[in-house]
Formats: C-alpha cells, sequence, structure tokens
C-alpha cells in the first residue's frame, strides 16, 4: 500500500491500525507463544509460525557476512536483508564498494539494484572494505569470491584463499563460514586446514548456488532446492537459520505454496552437487543441438523433436533448446574443473568431455552454414545480431557470439554487429558497431542472430531485407517465423530444422 497517496488522516488511521496490529501480534505471541508453534519439517526442532513484519524475523536471523560481491555475493547480500536479516558485503575494490554503498551492482542484473537500494534504506545491508567491521557484524559469513578457470582448466582458488586469510585474523566462536563459490571438490577440507594453519577453527558448510544471470535475484529467492553439506551438522543448522524465510517463503513476495525443499548432506557431496548440476544442464543442451544436428541430416524438425521428447516428464522441457552452443561463465569452467577431478582420480569422464566437444563444434556450425551459401567469406559482409552469451544480461563472458566474431574476422569477412548492452569488444578492433539492427544489415551479404534478444525475435523482416545486399539469414537460436522469413524474400536458414530452409536438405 503507497502511503504516499494517501490523505494524511486515512494515512493516520491505516498506520494506527498497522501498528496496533503488530503490537496485538506481539503481544498474542508473547502471551500465547507456544499456541502456535509448529513441527519443522526439515530439521524437527519447533518454529514458530509468525503473523509478525520483518522486525521479529529481522531479530531471529543470525547476522550475515558476504565476502566477495560478484554475481553470486551480492545477490545473497541484497537477498537476505530483503528477507529481514541483516547483511555486510565485504569487498577490497574501491570503485565497486562506492557503487555498492550508492545502491549499484557492478553489473546489470535485473531487480539488483532496487534490492540494494531497499536493503540501504532499510539499514539491514551495509557494504566494507574492513574485514574487522564485517566479522563484527556477522555470525554466517558467505564466501563468494570468484574461482575463474586456469589454462589447465583447473580452478584458480587464490581468491578463496586471500579471502580466507583476511578472515581467520579476526574471526572467533561465533564464526561459521559457508563456501558459495564454486570451489573444486574437496576445497572445504582444504580451507578446513589452512585456517586451522592460520591458527583459526572455523566450522564450514558448502552451499552451492544455481542462480541464472538474467534471473538472479528471483532464482535464489524462490530457489528448486537448498543444498547445504558439512560434517557439522549444528553447524548446518545455524546456516538453515539465515534461509528459514526462504524455506518458508515468509518474505514480502514469498509463495508458500512453493517451498523449497532442504537438501543436508556431507561437504564433498555438496561440492559435487553444483558441478553436477551444471554438467548435467550443458549436457542437455549439447545433447539436442547433436540431435538438432541429425534432424538437418534426415530432414526432422528439431524443435518438434524438442517438443515431444521434453513432454516425457522423466525428460523435462527446459534447456532443450537447440542453438549455437552454450556459453557464460559458468558451464565450460565448471565442466573443465570436474573433468579434470575427475582425471586427477584416473578416470577419463568420457560423456563429460563429449559435452564440451559438441559444443565447441556447435560453435563453428554457423560458419560452416555461411560457407554453404556464399562459399569463400574473405570480403563478404557479415551482420552479427547479439554479442551477449543469452539475454537479458551484458556478460559476455565465453559467449558464443563472440567466438562467431572471431571466427569470422579471421577468416577475412566484414563484421558488423549490434548488441542492445554491448557497444565496445576489446580484443577485437576490426569489427564495426552499428546503433540498431537495420543499420548492423546495410548492404550485408548475410545475417546471423547469435543471442536470442527479444528486440530481435520482433524485427521487421521485410525492412531488415531491404537494408541487405544479400538475402541470407542465419537463425542460430530458431527464434523467426521460416514462413515470415520467406515472405521477406530473404533465405532462411537455422539450426535443425532442414525442413524449415524450404530451399535445400544437403548435410549439415
Ligand atoms: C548457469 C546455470 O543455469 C545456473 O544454475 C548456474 O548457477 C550458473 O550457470 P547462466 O550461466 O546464467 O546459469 O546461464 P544459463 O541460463 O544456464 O544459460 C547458459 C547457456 O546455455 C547460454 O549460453 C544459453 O544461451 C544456453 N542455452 C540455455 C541453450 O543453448 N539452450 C537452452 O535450452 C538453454
Amino acid at each position: 500500500m503507497d502511503r504516499a497517496h494517501l490523505p494524511s488522516d486515512v494515512h493516520q488511521r491505516v498506520l494506527q491500525s498497522y501498528q496496533r496490529l503488530t503490537v496485538a501480534l506481539f503481544i498474542a505471541h508473547a502471551v500465547c507463544g507456544d499456541m502456535d508453534e509448529r513441527r519443522d519439517r526439515t530439521s524437527g526442532r519447533s518454529w514458530r509460525r509468525r503473523g509478525g513484519g520483518m522486525s521479529e524475523t529481522a531479530a531471529q536471523l543470525p547476522p550475515v557476512a558476504v565476502v566477495g560481491t560478484g554475481y553470486v555475493g551480492t545477490v545473497v547480500a541484497g537477498a537476505v536483508a530483503a528477507i529481514g536479516g541483516h547483511a555486510i558485503g565485504l569487498e577490497v575494490d574501491a570503485e565497486k564498494l562506492s557503487a555498492l554503498r550508492a545502491g549499484r551492482a557492478p553489473f546489470r542484473e535485473p531487480g539488483l539494484d532496487e534490492l540494494l537500494v531497499a536493503g540501504l534504506a532499510s539499514r539491514r545491508l551495509a557494504f566494507t572494505r574492513d574485514p574487522d567491521e564485517a566479522m563484527a557484524r556477522a555470525e554466517v559469513v558467505f564466501l563468494c569470491v570468484g574461482t575463474p578457470s586456469c589454462p589447465d582448466g583447473r580452478p584458480d582458488v587464490s581468491a578463496v584463499a586471500s579471502a580466507a586469510r583476511a578472515i581467520a585474523s579476526c574471526a572467533d566462536r561465533r564464526h561459521i563460514l559457508v563456501t558459495k563459490s564454486t570451489v573444486p571438490i574437496g576445497s572445504a577440507r582444504w580451507l578446513s586446514g589452512l585456517l586451522e594453519e592460520l591458527g583459526c577453527d572455523l566450522p564450514i558448510v558448502s552451499n552451492p548456488e544455481f542462480l541464472r544471470e538474467g534471473s538472479a535475484v528471483n532464482d535464489f529467492l524462490h530457489p528448486d532446492r537448498i543444498v547445504l553439506g558439512s560434517d557439522d551438522p549444528a553447524a548446518i543448522e545455524r546456516v538453515v537459520n539465515v534461509y528459514r524465510p526462504i524455506l518458508e517463503q515468509r518474505f514480502s513476495g514469498g509463495d508458500p505454496r512453493r517451498q523449497p525443499p532442504l537438501i543436508r548432506t556431507g561437504l564433498l557431496t555438496a561440492e559435487t552437487v553444483k558441478y553436477a548440476a551444471n554438467a548435467f544442464l550443458a549436457t542437455k543442451i549439447s545433447f539436442i543441438n547433436e540431435i538438432a544436428n541429425i534432424c538437418e541430416l534426415v530432414g526432422a524438425d528439431v524443435i518438434d523433436v524438442a517438443t515431444a521428447i521434453g513432454l516425457d516428464t522423466r525428460i523435462g522441457p527446459s534447456f532443450l533448446e537447440p542453438g549455437i552452443g552454450w556459453g557464460g561463465s559458468c558451464f565450460g569452467k565448471d565442466l573443465a574443473a570436474l573433468v579434470a577431478t575427475a582425471e586427477e582420480c584416473g578416470y577419463q569422464a568420457p560423456l563429460l568431455r563429449a559435452t564440451v566437444a559438441v559444443n565447441t563444434r556447435q560453435r563453428s556450425l554457423v560458419v560452416e552454414k555461411l560457407q554453404r551459401h556464399l562459399q569463400v567469406l574473405r570480403g563478404r559482409r557479415i551482420t552479427v545480431l547479439g554479442l551477449t552469451f543469452k539475454p537479458g544480461t551484458d556478460d559476455t563472458r565465453d559467449s558464443p557470439a563472440i567466438d562467431l566474431v572471431h571466427r569470422l574476422v579471421d577468416l577475412g569477412a566484414a563484421v558488423t554487429v549490434y548488441d542492445p548492452l554491448i557497444k565496445r569488444l576489446d580484443d577485437v578492433s576490426t569489427v564495426t558497431f552499428a546503433r540498431d539492427p537495420y543499420e548492423a544489415a546495410e548492404r550485408s551479404d548475410a545475417v546471423v542472430l547469435a543471442t536470442d534478444w527479444p528486440e530481435f525475435v520482433a524485427l521487421d523482416l521485410p525492412i531488415l531485407a531491404a537494408r541487405m545486399r544479400g538475402d541470407v539469414l542465419i537463425d542460430g537460436r530458431n527464434v523467426f517465423d521460416p514462413a515470415a522469413v520467406h515472405m521477406a524474400g530473404l533465405r532462411y536458414d537455422c539450426v535443425g530444422r532442414s525442413s524449415a530452409r524450404g530451399w535445400d536438405k544437403t548435410s549439415v
């Protein structure tokens, strides 16, 4: 209820009745406390169901510190404050710190800035570069620093080690450490040993994060499950308390009908869950891309195939969209890490290797299609629409679209690109950036849709065709209606739908 627009007297009355209600509930709780006691289905511990507001919840939630404010860390800090807890983010980078203190996340993520602004205004959220301050104001410490890949595919855990050193010096018996960074399997035990060397004995809980870029806030507040792994069951229970409002979906915007299950397990298992989840999602995409390639050879339509198999509840419809391959900061990195771990244990992990191999191959699909349409690409004018690894984010890490741009430039093509958010590429100087998709298609021999931004789906195809010199449209994400493309006088090529091409059934 937006009070700003209520005449003052009505506002007063509403406020009074609200306060009366809260007080009444508070008194009710004080008096009848146990009456409303419920058995917590996850720990069997009793849990009081409250009608009361945030203030009560805040008092019960253990205060949280978040070390590292990248995608995961910033979302965790903002969301903990949003569900009624207190969170302090530890960030050493001065520029990022001042942006965060102003309620601006150092990257684009829908709804996150609003969360930060609200958290800062409520004083339940703060950011500091001082580990002492962060640790003094917290009990549960989430480790959310980055673990980028080393050249050999193993994750670089140096940021994890330096974060551990920073907090070890000011940790005490109140604290428990929660690893939320994607760390190699066995890292929590390594971390425990490192802390011990530093004279610091902290219980450690592994809590893998499954949020996706572009829907991170929603994914954190409405997860499909919460996984907590530790060799110390009591430590798990303390982290459960942080998540209680999410487990009960008892926060504004929560959906009590969709309460996420809680998985309690051991450290190693929780660490493995993260890798297995990403490896499976990537494998599912590589699978449908493989099927798409077969569909092209046999003249079938992969979209219908995906729909038909996705209706099988054992398979499920999600992550069955074929295209030019998966990308992003996680899949490739996590698969490389998992394969490296398997190798350390003397296992070749053939399926995981195949998932990566199929994806690498898929990225060359567009070049092969362009060569089939245009033969030699040197001197050809090619338009690439979309540069981010997926729509809804400004992240270009391991982007299949940028990989394509590099390949086309290497083949001597004149490449013009357009992306709603990306206006320059540091490592490709010869590429032309257009102000809109139509300008990007100006006198082009072929247009490639690489990232399925909604504005591309809504393109006026006859206008696009009129701006081009050639007539080839390669749909790397199967977003266009083939008939509409044909109507616009363009030759349509896509992924896994040779029938949609309507002009050729040769091999892929
Ligand atoms: C992923 C996981 O989904 C998330 O759970 C984990 O925490 C982090 O890694 P994210 O990297 O944000 O999240 O991207 P996601 O939405 O999973 O997409 C990954 C890539 O797969 C993108 O390039 C996307 O275009 C591609 N993709 C996705 C497909 O090609 N087909 C699909 O059906 C789905």
